[in-house]
């Protein structure tokens, strides 16, 4: 071989390599954290959210038919988007979906399925283009809430946007035996929301997946590691960003689908006691806490004691000769 020649094969191979190299690296977002491919965040409307919903398993379309028709109808919904994370799933089968899901539901705003770009549960909290509002919904296909506690969140939401806001919650404690953090549901205070329902500035999608500089890229390669944990990681961006913890949003009608101990009722998550399967669960969440505290350097998560709620519809408005009272005041 000629040093011509192998100066022309660095030259032509070397770049090649180099490319494959990087579009193997863990999900970072490099296409999606174009800040001039985004809309101002001045541009972006307030009186609407997003909702981005996680779907994986055809198997739970009929949920999912409930749950985007709820989204679709409010008023205070300006698209609902199921961000599709099953790689297995042909492209004409989500075209299905989506239309499926588009004719049966009587809301106004629109119902797509889009693909995922990748498996990373870090993909939920991908900044995105068309994301036309200031606040967005992330939440799980299996999770059913009555319009009115989406309304209501939505008005807590708008006097706390700095803040997360949900409607489950859980706790971050340290074992002072093992000196290590672990994760658990402690009756009247909280420092996690859950993914479940998870509302907040559409600008911390931007944060969690494009900011915060190696320290953040470790923490989202233990989320893509322990295909866990993405919702506790944004509770520490946000955390990180006010000093302040979430804001807990009581729901009169919650149905988890997910969740076997449900039978319809509002989920009484407290008085849940352990299975194994729970505290291995449990374990793994605590893992997570102390792996981001290590990467991050920090631990911003705070507790936040109480829990909002519809005073007027807790006590429930009845219709009495065509007038709305309180049902107490009917008998
Ligand atoms: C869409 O709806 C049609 C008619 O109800 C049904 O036959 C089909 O299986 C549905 N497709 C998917 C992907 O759910
Ligand atoms: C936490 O906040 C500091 C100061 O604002 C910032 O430099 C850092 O990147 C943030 N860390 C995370 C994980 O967001």
């Amino acid at each position: 071989m000629t040093t011509g020649q192998l100066i022309f094969i660095l030259l032509v191979v070397a770049p090649s390599y180099f490319f494959t190299v990087f579009s193997l690296r863990p999900l970072s977002g490099d296409r999606y954290c174009d800040i001039n491919k985004l809309p101002s965040p001045k541009s972006l409307r307030s009186d609407q959210f997003t909702v981005l919903i996680n779907g994986y398993s055809e198997s739970r379309i009929p949920i999912l038919k409930t749950v985007t028709s709820v989204y679709s109808s409010s008023p205070s919904v300006a698209a609902v988007v199921v961000l599709w994370g099953n790689p297995n799933t042909p492209t004409e089968t989500l075209v299905e979906i989506s239309h499926n899901l588009s004719i049966s539901s009587p809301g106004d705003a629109p119902i797509t399925v889009i693909r995922q770009p990748s498996s990373s549960l870090n993909a939920r909290f991908l900044p995105r283009q068309w994301i036309s509002t200031r606040a967005v919904v992330i939440c799980d296909d299996d999770i059913e809430i009555d319009r009115k506690s989406i309304e209501f969140a939505f008005n807590v939401w708008r006097n706390n946007p700095e803040q997360l806001v949900g409607l489950f919650g859980r706790s971050h404690e340290i074992d002072l035996i093992n000196r290590k953090w672990i994760y658990t549901v402690h009756p009247d205070r909280y420092s996690i929301l859950l993914t479940k329902f998870m509302l907040m500035k559409t600008e911390y999608l931007y944060k969690y997946s494009c900011e915060g500089g190696a320290r953040m890229a470790n923490a989202r390669s233990i989320v893509e590691e322990m295909s866990n944990c993405e919702d506790i990681l944004m509770n520490f961006v946000v955390a990180n960003e006010t000093s302040l913890g979430p804001v807990l949003v009581g729901a009169k009608r919650v149905r988890d689908w997910g969740d076997a101990r449900n039978d319809g009722g509002p989920v009484d998550e407290v008085a849940v006691g352990l299975s194994s399967r729970r505290k291995d669960h449990r374990k793994r969440r605590g893992d997570c806490i102390q792996e981001f505290h290590r990467v991050l350097g920090k631990m911003p998560l705070r507790y936040s004691y109480g829990k909002m709620i519809d005073s007027i519809g807790e006590q429930g408005l009845c219709e009495k000769g065509g007038k709305l009272v309180f049902c107490d005041k009917q008998i």
